[in-house]
């Protein structure tokens, strides 16, 4: 008999159901498990005995071991402050706590074994230290993560670069944050390595899939390693035999476990739900990645060397006026950001960062687009925030103006302040790396603009860090 509306409670009823007759606690859950359709992350206890058993499938769920200790969690960061020494869980099976710790498949009831690892991340990663968000810490720990991205191993970039460079077409998948890094990458691919790929929105992929063999080379991009769409994108794309390659933050995350060849991104744990640094670091990866197919590979560690210092640089010189700036726009009910060319996904990304962390509802568009329609809802006070980067700067500008002839305020990024702007955030995104510099002062105004608004940004209302349901 149920007692709420909570959809789990069917398994704890369904585990009572399968208890008795001899069966074991155990024997009861696997039971329960081999019936049950979907995806789960439970942990089972039953009065009186002293074990504890936790599942997954399609759900994150790790354990942490600590001597006699243990810990059960969906993510490290959980249980980081006591071990570092972790067992990663694969899907359809369970684990057994109670003065040891034992894997058993659900399927064949078998016991596993599996070796503990030892996770890099340190409990400093964990902890705000001197700063008041997480975001805000993420966001200052850009430099650094760009510079650890760009540390991969030469033997690893040389064989990835070969599947790419051999391959008969290349797509690139992710969610949110991470698909705006994909359209950023297809951009670096044209214009650094002249070579053609497709960014894709992992849950519009599907309709792609037919056009894929195992010539093909799918990127997925994942902070978490764990998000559904995702996982099921690249699922489809292994049935088609094509080749995996993953750009991930999170060590034995399922992606890392569906992947030919992965590219760690080393940016240590992101814990406020909104993505900057593993941003920042995906970028890298891909700026890397084109620079290597182009045979220019001993280019691009100076070259992220000198985004990371360009990183430090813009947030020291923007933090000031991203606060003032929030303080103006907090009362704002929606505003755009607009850019061409590799600075329209920076346009996605920072409406992206805005909309998620403060709620105003904001816009990213390619400049030239706003003229197509959504000039009409230009009125007096209306801010844009605009990308002039260098490759597209007049023509940014142009439709810039449009906008302030409608009454628009503008905002200005790039690296040549202009008199047209009422604010500029003054950003030297004038290489190549260029979108990986231009969206600090965004992220900042971003933060601050929460703050404003009396919001925690580390846990905007309805969203997960980790998005594991379809
Ligand atoms: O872990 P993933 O990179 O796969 O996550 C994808 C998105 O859910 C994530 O980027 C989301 O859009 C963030 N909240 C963005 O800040």
């Amino acid at each position: 008999t149920m007692k709420s509306e909570t959809d789990s409670e069917v398994i704890p009823n369904l585990i009572q159901f399968y208890s008795g007759n001899g069966n074991s606690f155990r024997d009861a859950v696997i039971k329960a498990l081999k019936v049950l359709e979907g995806n789960y992350a439970i942990v089972a206890i039953k009065r009186g005995l002293n074990s504890i058993i936790g599942a997954r499938k399609g759900s994150p769920l790790v354990a942490g071991i600590k001597g006699k200790e243990f810990f059960l969690a969906s993510d490290v960061p959980a249980f980081l402050d006591h071990t570092k020494k972790v067992v990663f869980l694969n899907d359809r099976e369970i684990v057994e706590i109670n003065d040891s710790l034992e894997i058993f498949s659900i399927d064949s009831g078998r016991k596993i074994s599996r070796q503990a690892q030892r996770v890099k991340w340190s409990v400093e990663e964990v902890k705000k230290g001197k700063f008041k968000h997480f975001m805000l810490k993420e966001i200052f720990e850009q430099p650094d993560a760009i510079e650890k991205a760009a540390m991969q191993p030469a033997s690893l970039v040389k064989r990835v670069t070969k599947a790419l460079s051999k391959a008969d077409n290349i797509f690139f998948i992710g969610c949110g944050t991470s698909y705006h890094a994909c359209l950023s990458a297809q951009y670096f691919f044209s214009e650094i390595a002249g070579v053609k790929a497709r960014a894709v929105l992992a849950s519009e992929f599907s309709s792609l899939v037919p056009f894929l063999s195992p010539k093909s080379v799918v990127v997925a991009l994942s902070q978490s390693g764990e998000t559904a769409d995702l996982l099921e994108a690249v699922e489809s794309a292994r049935q088609k035999k094509a080749k995996i390659v993953s750009i991930v933050n999170v060590m034995g995350s399922s992606l890392t476990r569906l992947s030919d060849s992965v590219l760690m991104m080393n940016s240590g744990p992101e814990i406020c739900v909104l993505s900057t640094k593993s941003y920042t670091a995906q970028l890298s990866i891909m700026l890397l990645l084109a620079l290597s197919l182009s045979g220019r590979q001993a280019e691009a560690k100076p070259l992220l060397r000198e985004a990371a210092s360009r990183v430090k640089q813009a947030i020291k010189e923007n933090v000031a006026l991203a606060r003032k700036l929030a303080r103006k726009l907090s009362s704002s009910n929606s505003l755009f950001v607009i850019g061409r060319r590799n600075a329209f996904p920076s346009a996605l990304e920072a409406a992206l960062k805005i909309k998620e962390v403060s709620y105003i509802h904001a816009e990213g568009l390619p400049s030239a687009e706003l003229k197509h329609g959504p000039i009409a809802l230009i009125e007096k006070g209306v801010p844009v925030i605009a990308f002039v980067s260098p490759s597209a700067e007049k023509e940014v500008l142009n439709n810039a103006m449009e906008a302030k002839a409608r009454g628009a305020f503008l905002i200005g990024v790039g690296s040549t302040p202009n008199r047209a702007f009422d604010r500029f955030f003054t950003v030297n995104d004038s290489s190549e790396a260029g979108a990986i510099v231009r969206l600090v002062p965004v992220q900042l105004l971003a933060y601050f603009l929460a703050l404003e608004k009396g919001l925690d940004p580390d846990k905007p209302r309805n969203l997960a860090k980790s998005v594991t349901v379809k």
